[in-house]
């Protein structure tokens, strides 16, 4: 798989990344996802499906890993998995999140999954318990689903530059229907006469691409591009017909998962997208994409932003 640099940020990152979303607690929103985890829901049998997931991304070339605090254990599953694979932080690439707490205590029917909290005293709790976990190989700390308010909280953001100071990429991830705004207020951000933020990780799909211009001028002013939910969040596989369908019709014998990730793969802009797979079979689909080429046009299934937010936002926890 073919490396390169996350923008200017100094890190390096494999072109497909892996998301530990899916993989670090027995709920997630995606579409399958109770079906996904049957039968590996105690924390042990997780971990073990974890580590079977890092292995065959590791032996595909894969070299970004992308975590959180919220997604339960994700970060304490990668950092065995390193260790125990005698893996060195120089080879690899680790990114995690602050700003939301696990609040589900490993129970699928939870009423609160995720408590978000982007105060300043939140982002010194969760950088120290990352680091407790993760140590070294932690090289791209985000704000997870950065607001137009935390970009104006001068306590956090010279928090956040004090953590870049000591050799951490500081980052943000966006969602929702205003991610170009929050991109473009994220660029002009600086500490110090400097650009604070090194990278961006926002949702890029076929049904959702109205990020790209704003992600086009991130990747210009040297930020690093991570492309997340590129297959939006399991919409974009033979799950839903008709998109499927369409995805068929222009990528003739091509998966439709395979088909949505090249089309991500093949944004100039984009430094890494992340796979979200649950299982191996998952992944093995996914890695198809980066031996995928993609005709210039696009197949025109976008629906309007809003409308896509608010079928993401009904989504259940399975
Ligand atoms: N705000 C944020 O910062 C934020 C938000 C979301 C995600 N992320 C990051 O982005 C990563 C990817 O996000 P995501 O998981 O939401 O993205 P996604 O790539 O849009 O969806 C992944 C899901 O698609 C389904 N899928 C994948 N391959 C498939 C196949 N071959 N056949 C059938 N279904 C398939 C699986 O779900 P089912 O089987 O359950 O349908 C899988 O969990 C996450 O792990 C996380 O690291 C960040």
């Amino acid at each position: 798989m073919d490396t390169r640099s996350l923008g200017g940020s100094g890190l390096t990152v494999s072109s497909l990344g892996l998301g530990l979303a899916a993989v670090g607690r027995p709920g997630y929103l995606n579409l399958g996802h109770g079906t996904d985890l049957a039968g590996r829901r105690e924390v042990e049998a997780l971990e073990h499906h974890t580590h079977a997931m890092l292995d065959a991304a590791w032996e595909a070339g894969i070299r970004y890993f992308d975590a959180a605090r919220s997604y339960g254990r994700a970060e304490s599953f990668l950092a065995n998995w390193l260790s125990t694979r005698g893996i060195e932080p120089e080879e690899i690439t680790v990114g995690s999140k602050w700003g939301y707490r696990y609040t589900a205590d490993w129970r699928v029917d939870a009423e609160t999954h995720e408590i978000k909290d982007l105060s300043r005293g939140h982002l010194q709790s969760q950088y120290s318990e990352s680091t407790g976990i993760l140590g070294h190989y932690l090289k791209l700390y985000q704000i997870h689903s950065a607001t137009g308010a935390v970009l104006e909280d001068h306590a956090v953001l010279e928090h956040l530059a004090q953590i870049r100071d000591q050799g951490v990429v500081v980052g943000l991830s966006v969602s929702g229907p205003q991610q170009s705004e929050t991109i473009r207020q994220a660029i002009q951000v600086r500490v110090g006469a400097v650009r604070l933020f090194g990278s961006v990780q926002a949702t890029w799909n076929l049904l959702e691409p109205s990020a790209g211009p704003a992600l086009r001028a991130a990747h210009e002013a040297g930020m690093g591009v991570i492309v997340k939910e590129a297959l939006a969040n399991g919409r974009l596989t033979a799950r839903e017909g008709s998109v499927a369908q369409a995805l068929e019709r222009w990528l003739p014998g091509t998966a439709p998962d395979a088909a949505a990730l090249a089309a991500a793969l093949a944004r100039p802009w984009a430094d890494v997208v992340l796979s979200g797979a649950a299982t191996p079979d998952q992944l093995a689909s996914n890695l198809a994409s980066v031996e995928t080429p993609v005709p210039g046009e696009l197949p025109s299934i976008a629906e309007d932003p809003e409308r896509y937010w608010s079928k993401r936002s009904s989504l259940t926890w399975t």
